[in-house]
């Protein structure tokens, strides 16, 4: 049998990535070039200067992906992209390189699904994990549950009605003084914090529902924050940041765990830039193992957006016969 080899790019926020991927579970490169600082000094992501970033880096982040992998574009059987959703003057970038490179090698041009290429990083982590299972979506942009019932099929269980636990992380963060990207520093700083010290609500929503909401918890811990400062009280990041964390942590593994009870699955799969989150993670591996639950968990150079994750995507795509016209648009609102 053929080997199939994917370049995959990835340029949907703040990350130009790009990556060969063989027979969609092996990565031969991955690439990622970041703008994190340059974003820091703003507080967050700006999308303006992220689209200027991945003009300026995409041509060497790709030239590197296929330098480190020792292969030429000759010898790709297809170029993966992500095409939404994301923010549209990034996604643009990285989809108009894919549809030229795919156009000038007379390659195919297979979109992905950024979400869908989150999913994907389980199946390059763990060589043997596959469908049925149920997946925990969580990042900056999203917050899904999402069955999985075969390769390249979704079903939506629920989403957050407002803010990504992600995007809650950092506006905590960001209240309490410890910067952008506020999800690996309150990870951190709950670490030796108490995470009873403060009572913040648990946002279960109605008792049948998988959908989540951050923004009540953001804004109970914002009043927390400023209600100490008028009564010139003491405030404790580290324990903000762990009763924070512990709430976040609750809800999102009690409601997986009762979607994957509610389709007969005994898998979880965890996704996305808050699924590196070691109270999530430890967590979630508790509740496996008390339902005989196997959990699978990227690491987190595979957790946080990169491209090999969407060669991945690309490649279940390419082996279903999928392929894409040039006329493949961005759609920064893309539904799964
Ligand atoms: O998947 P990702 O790289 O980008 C999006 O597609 O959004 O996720 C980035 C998000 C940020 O909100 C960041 O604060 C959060 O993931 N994050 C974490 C951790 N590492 C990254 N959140 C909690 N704990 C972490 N260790
Ligand atoms: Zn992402």
């Amino acid at each position: 049998k053929k080997d199939i080899y994917i370049l995959a790019i990835e340029s949907s926020c703040d990350e130009t990535a790009a990556a060969v991927v063989k027979n969609g579970r092996e990565v031969l490169s991955n690439v990622i070039s970041s703008q994190i600082d340059l974003h820091t000094l703003y507080g967050g992501v700006v999308p303006e200067i992220a689209s200027r970033k991945h003009v300026e880096n995409i041509d060497g982040v790709i030239k590197k992906a296929l330098a480190d992998a020792d292969m030429t574009l000759e010898e790709m059987d297809a170029i993966g992209v992500t095409y939404g959703p994301g923010l549209v003057g990034a996604l643009l970038v990285g989809l108009a390189e894919a549809k030229a490179i795919a156009y000038a090698a007379g390659k195919p041009l297979i979109g992905v699904h950024h979400i869908e290429g989150h999913i994907c990083a389980n199946y390059i982590q763990n060589k043997d994990f596959a469908p049925p299972y149920m997946a925990l979506v969580v990042s900056g942009g999203h917050s899904h549950l999402v069955y999985v019932s075969d390769y390249g099929k979704y079903e939506i269980m629920g989403h957050t009605r407002d803010d990504a636990a992600g995007e809650a992380y950092d506006k905590v963060a960001r209240a309490i003084g410890m910067g952008y990207p506020g999800g690996p520093k309150i990870d951190a700083a709950a670490k030796k914090g108490n995470p009873d010290a403060v009572k913040f609500p648990r946002v279960f929503l109605e008792e049948d529902s998988y959908d989540f909401s951050f923004s009540g918890l953001k804004s109970a811990v914002l009043n927390y924050v400023n209600k100490q400062k008028m009564m010139g009280a003491e405030i404790v990041p580290e324990d903000i940041a762990a009763s924070f964390q512990q709430s976040v942590v609750e809800v999102l593994v009690s409601k997986t765990i009762k979607a994957a009870k509610a389709h007969g699955v005994k898998k979880i799969a965890l996704a996305g830039g808050v699924a590196s989150n070691s109270a999530l993670r430890t967590r979630m591996q508790e509740a496996c193992e008390r339902n005989g639950f196997y959990l699978s968990v990227p690491a987190p150079i595979l957790c946080t957006d990169n491209a090999a994750m969407i060669g991945c995507a690309a490649y279940y795509e390419y082996i279903a016969g999928v392929r894409d016209g040039l006329d493949l648009n961005a759609n920064p609102s893309l539904k799964l």
